[in-house]
């Protein structure tokens, strides 16, 4: 088997079987853009701060009762416009890089971990996509209750979450980075960004 640069893709080592057959072709990994190489790095120097090896234990509880409510919303057995597996990856996902984009902008890390993963909980009650935003008001608040936040920091979460599809508009820093990180969450995992607001933001963010 030999290794080889290919002519007709760029970059991919392609693997060759003796007689000559293809047998793999391995594609190097894409460079990361300059937001998430200084964002990581960041987000690294904030946690060594911390003493090194540092878990955000809080968050992960967090999401153990996300996942508890999404196992019961599943059993409800309604039409889903996504998959509540969709939900739970995007609850993740979205978080994630809300982390990063709220260090980028000096906005709270963990207010804007819990926003994201909590902006779409209106579409997880309804199943549909149809002023999803708008649906999540008293289910949030309902999750919220038994958070230790502050009640601004509750209404700042809130607001991102009812706001979070008026992504032509300029909102709150966290609602800004509720919207972003949604919207490049989205991207990242494939789905097609069409509407123009959308794309705005998305071009802004890749740049
Ligand atoms: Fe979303």
């Amino acid at each position: 088997m030999t290794l080889c640069e290919s002519g007709g893709m760029a970059d991919a080592l392609v693997s060759k079987s003796s007689k000559g057959d293809l047998v793999g072709v391995q594609v190097p990994p894409l460079a990361p853009t300059q937001l998430f190489k200084e964002s990581l790095l960041a987000l690294f120097l904030v946690y060594s701060d911390r003493g090194g090896i540092w878990m955000n234990w809080g968050f992960i509880q967090h999401l153990e009762q996300i996942d508890k409510l999404l196992n019961r919303l599943n059993a409800l057995e309604i039409e889903r416009d996504y998959p509540i597996t969709w939900e739970r990856v995007h609850v993740i996902s979205c978080a994630q890089l809300g982390r990063l984009l709220a260090r980028e902008r000096g906005v709270d890390i963990e207010l804007a971990a819990l926003a994201c993963s909590l902006h779409d909980i209106g579409r997880w009650y309804t199943g549909r996509q149809a002023n999803h935003a708008l649906h999540g008001e008293e289910p949030v608040r309902e999750f919220l209750k038994t958070m230790p936040l502050s009640e601004e920091q509750k209404e700042e979460i809130l607001q991102a979450v009812i706001h979070h599809s008026e992504k032509e508009k300029v909102g709150t820093p966290l609602g800004e980075v509720v919207k972003d990180a949604d919207i490049l969450d989205c991207y990242l995992h494939g789905d097609e960004i069409t509407k123009p607001f959308h794309l705005a933001r998305l071009e802004k963010l890749i740049k």
